[in-house]
């Protein structure tokens, strides 16, 4: 038993449909979240950039004492995963591998597409995962940096022409391609879940990459003996813009109303470097 919280984070607030799935399959858990709404969208941005401030987003949680991180953004994930790992003496677990073995357990015809922001589609992490799993698997890829715009100004609901005319566009290949299995490789993507299940036809499975990642730290958590199932299961949120119109939004995302408290952090303030050189005196 762990009695500890989890951390979670995001670049924004796509995260949140992590941890709606975690509060439903692990109700006692504490969460602390921490949304970097001040930088979002990490989709466009450099690798370098992007471990630049997964570090910071980190170091941010690890002022409270946690059992383990799950990084519910697939952008970190595919991009700066295997350097938070190193660098942490936690457990930290992104949303690619339990993805990827969902979809090649999905698939019947061996053709899986994979959505997502820029970073994640260049990084060809879930290419390389979906392989281990079945390198017969062949993996369409395609880009969709308008999805995460248009969800977080509240345009992803069937009807909404935008929404409806953007993804149409960038899934065409996808159909076209004949596959039956799509991974919504960003955690914002769960919103659109309508307007791209519209779009691709009922016979094509959608893999919402922040509830298999949940069922997968639910798994390990459960296997470590490190579960906190008398807990009250509280949330803790944290951002780093302005928190106006934050319980709006999570709202949305988390599909309850949201009461709980919210508080800004400064997220420049915490260091971008390695946490075992953060405290070295500078050799200069
Ligand atoms: N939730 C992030 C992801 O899963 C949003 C994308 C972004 O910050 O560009 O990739």
């Amino acid at each position: 038993m762990d009695h500890r919280p989890i951390g979670v984070f995001d670049s924004g607030l796509g995260g949140l449909t992590a941890v709606r799935e975690l509060r439903r399959l692990l109700p006692g858990e504490d969460i602390i979240y921490f949304g970097d709404t001040g930088r979002v969208p990490y989709g466009g941005r450099s690798p370098e950039a992007i471990v630049h401030y997964a570090r910071q987003d980190v170091a941010f949680l690890r002022t409270f004492d946690l059992k383990a991180i799950v990084v519910a953004c697939g952008t970190v994930s595919t991009t700066a995963l295997d350097v938070l790992v190193r660098e942490n003496d936690i457990p930290v677990w992104g949303v690619v591998e339990p993805a990827a073995r969902a979809a090649a357990r999905a698939t019947r015809n061996g053709r899986v597409g994979l959505i997502g922001t820029q970073a994640t589609i260049r990084s060809g992490a879930y290419e390389r995962r979906i392989a281990r799993e079945d390198p017969s698997i062949q993996v369409l890829t395609e880009a969709c940096p308008l999805f995460v715009p248009l969800v977080e100004n509240g345009r992803f609901r069937p009807g909404d022409i935008v929404a409806e005319t953007v993804a149409a566009e960038y899934l065409a290949p996808m159909r076209e391609a004949g596959v039956d299995t799509l991974v919504l490789g960003c955690t914002h993507y769960p919103l659109l879940t309508e307007v791209i299940g519209a779009c691709m036809g009922p016979e094509v499975a959608l893999i919402n990459v922040g509830a298999t990642c949940a069922a997968a730290v639910a798994e390990r958590l459960r296997a470590m003996d490190a579960l906190n199932p008398g807990g009250a299961g509280e949330s803790r949120f944290y951002v780093s813009d302005s928190v106006e119109g934050f319980s709006r939004l999570a709202s949305t995302f988390l599909q309850r109303d949201v009461q709980e408290a919210v508080t800004q952090v400064d997220i420049w303030a915490y260091p971008s470097e390695p946490p075992a050189l953060a405290n070295q005196p500078d050799l200069g």
